[in-house]
């Protein structure tokens, strides 16, 4: 790569490392569509809550059938589960599977879609269904939290009271199953019934979008669940009962827990990892998911607040300051680079540094959990910051190397145009996203 492209007055080290990474690096453009969360939009259970950071089902697929796994024996692993995309892919196809992530709203959406239609009394869940959409409405006797101002934002006080209310009824349904179910549907809505849409780092608010009516809107959305639960979410029961969610002794289940520190309290294993962790992108999950974080999760600000600070230190409030644990030369270079620099933002470095301590915590966590064998397939992004192009792919790759993994392949997979003002400022030098390939020997 051009010197010119890398940017920064230094870039001799990065350089280097793409010279050093060449003979791994295969593109495969063919599966530009299959990293990002698009294709699993109109398939049944993926497409029940809206999870734009995810990648697809067929990208699970392909890896699947790429490492040779053996379902009913090989277990497949994600320690950023997310919408549970992973989990459930690797389920249908026979596969023991487990995932955990550090946002309970993931964790929710994933163990609920992770319950089979026999994990279910369809009946009753029919029937629960039909008597939710025909309660006929009151004030809600509960309300959101009062110090959360994206909530009061999003959404006018009829809505507000409206999804309240229908929270209210959600909550009464005895069967947990069940319960999860219809909250689910509600949680899946509260984007298209609010002024705010999920597309950057944070909630953008659209004040001038058209909101259609709640309750037929979370009509259409239960009975899509529903259909597709009867239709296709019959599954074969692998091993003992799957699911309740958040019980570790079951063979397939997804838990709440931190992808920097999970071997020391969960027993559990892998032969596949297939996974994506949060880009260096300054996306922060909590102000993404703050409105079904506040409606269903967290009972005021603080908390949601915790919930920021737990989260990877992927964006600008992370917490707590980085220390100088992670000493690559690259990544020294763009450090040294940025202090040369009048910044937009003044943190972005303590992000750079925080982001790859953790991912260096995660790598090793990862192998403590990897049986001999075991493939990875991680996706992840390069990002231009103030200017410097940082490729995560490649320090990632030699992290991974530094904690005993073997790397396979770097796969390019697209290049993302940066913001068009970028483009301009740097040349039209596009930012790739790719599947970086590794096993444990
Ligand atoms: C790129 S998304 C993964 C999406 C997933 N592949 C899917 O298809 O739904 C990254 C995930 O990492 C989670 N995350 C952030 N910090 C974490 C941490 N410390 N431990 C575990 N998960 C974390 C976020 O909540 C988010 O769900």
């Amino acid at each position: 790569m051009r010197a010119q492209a890398i940017g920064g007055s230094q870039t001799d080290e990065r350089v280097k490392l793409e010279k050093g990474f060449l003979p791994l690096i295969e593109e495969r453009l063919s599966m530009r569509q299959l990293v990002t969360y698009v294709p699993n939009k109109t398939v049944p259970i993926h497409r029940w809550f809206s999870y734009k950071e995810g990648f697809s089902a067929a990208l699970v697929d392909v890896f699947l059938r790429e490492f040779g796994g053996q379902p009913g024996k090989s277990r497949v692993f994600d320690p950023f589960v997310g919408c549970g995309t992973t989990v459930i892919a690797a389920k249908q196809a026979g596969y023991g599977a487990w995932g955990i992530d550090i946002l309970p709203v993931a964790i929710f959406v994933a163990g609920v879609k992770l319950r089979s239609a026999e994990d279910y009394d369809l009946l009753r869940l029919k029937a629960g269904i039909d008597r939710l959409l025909a309660s006929p409405y009151h004030e809600p006797s509960i309300s959101a939290p009062q110090d959360v101002r994206i909530i009061e934002l999003a959404f006018s006080e009829d809505v507000l009271n409206e999804i309240l209310f229908f929270k209210e009824e959600v909550l009464k349904e005895e069967d947990e199953s069940i319960r999860e179910f219809l909250l689910l549907g509600l949680l899946s809505i509260l984007e298209k019934v609010s002024y705010t849409s999920k597309d950057g780092q944070f909630l953008r608010l659209k004040p001038e979008k058209n909101i259609p009516p709640v309750r037929a809107t979370l009509a259409r959305q239960l009975r899509l669940m529903y259909r597709d639960l009867t239709t296709i979410g019959y599954q074969m029961r692998l091993f003992e009962k799957p699911v309740k969610y958040i019980v570790p002794s079951s063979r397939i289940y997804v838990l709440l827990a931190d992808a920097r520190d999970f071997t020391s309290t969960i027993d559990d294993y892998a032969d596949v990892i297939i996974t994506s962790p949060p880009y260096l992108n300054r996306y922060d999950y909590s102000r993404i998911y703050g409105l079904e974080l506040s409606l269903a999760f967290v009972e005021d600000f603080d908390s949601l607040k915790a919930i920021r600070h737990s989260l990877l230190r992927s964006h600008i409030e992370s917490r707590p300051a980085p220390t100088d644990e992670v000493n690559h030369p690259a990544l020294l270079e763009v450090l040294s680079n940025l202090a040369g620099k009048k910044l937009n933002n003044p943190r972005i470095p303590v992000m750079i540094k925080g982001y790859f301590e953790d991912m260096n915590l995660v790598l090793q966590e990862l192998y403590k959990v990897c049986r001999p064998g075991a493939r990875i397939a991680l996706v992840v992004g390069n990002v231009r910051l103030e200017g410097e192009l940082i490729p995560v792919d490649l320090l990632l790759s030699e992290l991974a190397s530094d904690v005993g993994f073997k790397i396979d392949q770097v796969i390019i997979t697209r290049y993302k145009g940066n913001s068009s003002q970028q483009m301009g400022k740097y040349g039209r030098v596009p930012v790739r996203e790719s599947v970086l390939v590794w096993s444990r020997g």
